[in-house]
């Protein structure tokens, strides 16, 4: 059982799924939490026909396990991502960055299997059949419903906050503050940086200090935009739509990085708005394996998982509506117990 989109105006519907036989290296999942991701809303707006379920930041239990499979018994907690195959054999995968494999890693939904060519179904149902080396164990101090988010959000800006830099002495700036840009405030300030947010929203202010952040600009603020100029050695941008991004290069320190993780189509760049101050522009999605553990490890041993709104998971589309009109603070996650009951 699972949301599928039904092609007709960006809703989803309740649909029985099939899920492959488990192969040697598999494990089937049965989710309990999915996150509610902007990519899913883009998704749903851009379907058109292939099949789709969207999800893919979802927490569970271990339900079955393929023949060779050593890491996990029916009864683990465990967490999948979005990503769930890569080749393994690139350079890429053999340094450990499975999220940039040369093959493309095959992703949680609106992929295609690697090896029977289905399409891959996600995380809004209530079974996943994942190979386990793409599965991780859920730290059991962790609440798996605000963890959920951390397999997508979370491992998206731990990636480039943790390969920037970002640590004590270092001052980073988060525009945008939803799914994405709340976690990275939190994994900003528990890696001991000096962090800011960036939103369109003032009264976010009272959230961001709660987060940890040290201060909210509001982007809209000319006179407080300009003063925070060159300032930040890395600006994660998590911005869900088509923007300039002159305004938060400006920000960026001599040396310092733009990562620009949000909106992931073409972007319009001056420059001068690069040249003066030697300044970088970077992007950076998912995670590799070994990270995604780490990040997991390191929320555990801070106390760290997403502010969330559970939702019963038959609320999926007032739950994309919302987010689609900016009113979520700051994850929404479907709670998918309510699939065993009939429709
Ligand atoms: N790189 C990757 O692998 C990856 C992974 C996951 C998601 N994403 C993408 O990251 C983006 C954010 O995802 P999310 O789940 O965090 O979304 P979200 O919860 O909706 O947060 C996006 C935030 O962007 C700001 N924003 C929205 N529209 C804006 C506009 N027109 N101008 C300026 N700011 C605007 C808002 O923050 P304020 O109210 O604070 O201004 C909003 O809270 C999406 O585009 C998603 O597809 C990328
Ligand atoms: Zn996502
Ligand atoms: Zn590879």
């Amino acid at each position: 059982m699972g949301w599928r989109a039904d092609g007709a105006a960006g809703t989803l519907r309740r649909a029985s799924l099939e899920r492959r036989d488990l192969r040697p290296d598999d494990i089937a999942v049965r989710v309990d939490y999915c996150g509610v991701c902007h990519t899913d809303l883009h998704a749903v707006r851009a379907h058109s026909g292939a099949p789709l379920v969207p999800g893919h930041e979802f927490t569970g239990v271990v339900t079955e396990t393929g023949s060779e499979v050593t890491r996990f018994r029916a009864g683990d907690p465990v967490a999948v991502g979005n990503i769930v195959d890569s080749c393994g054999a690139c350079a890429m995968c053999r340094a450990g960055q499975e999220n940039f494999c040369h093959e493309f890693p095959t992703l949680t939904y609106g992929g295609t299997d690697r090896h029977d060519g289905s399409a891959t179904l996600g995380g809004y149902s209530r079974e996943y059949v994942v190979r386990d080396r793409f599965a991780y164990p859920l730290p059991v101090s962790l609440d798996p419903a605000a963890a959920a988010p951390l397999l997508c959000a979370g491992i998206t800006v731990w990636e480039p906050l943790h390969t920037l830099g970002a640590g004590p002495g270092a001052r980073v700036a988060v525009a945008g503050l939803g799914g994405l840009g709340h976690l990275a405030i939190k994994l900003a300030v528990a890696l001991g940086a000096e962090t800011t947010a960036i939103s369109r929203s003032a009264d976010k202010a009272g959230d961001a200090r709660r987060l940890g952040a040290h201060d909210l600009i509001v982007s809209t603020d000319a006179d407080r935009m300009a003063a925070a100029r060159d300032r930040f050695d890395v600006v994660i941008d998590t911005i869900s739509a088509p923007h300039d991004l002159g305004p938060y290069l400006r920000l960026v320190a001599m040396d310092g990085t733009l990562s620009h993780v949000g909106h992931l189509g073409e972007v319009t760049v001056q420059v001068m708005d690069l040249l003066v101050g030697r300044k970088k522009l970077s992007s950076a999605g998912s995670g590799g394996r070994a990270a995604t553990a780490a990040l997991l490890d390191f929320c555990a041993e801070h106390g760290i998982g997403a502010d969330i709104e559970l939702l019963p998971s038959a609320r999926v589309n007032e739950a994309l509506d919302r987010l689609g009109r900016n009113d979520v603070r700051y994850r929404f996650v479907l709670d998918l117990a309510d699939l065993d009951a009939a429709p």
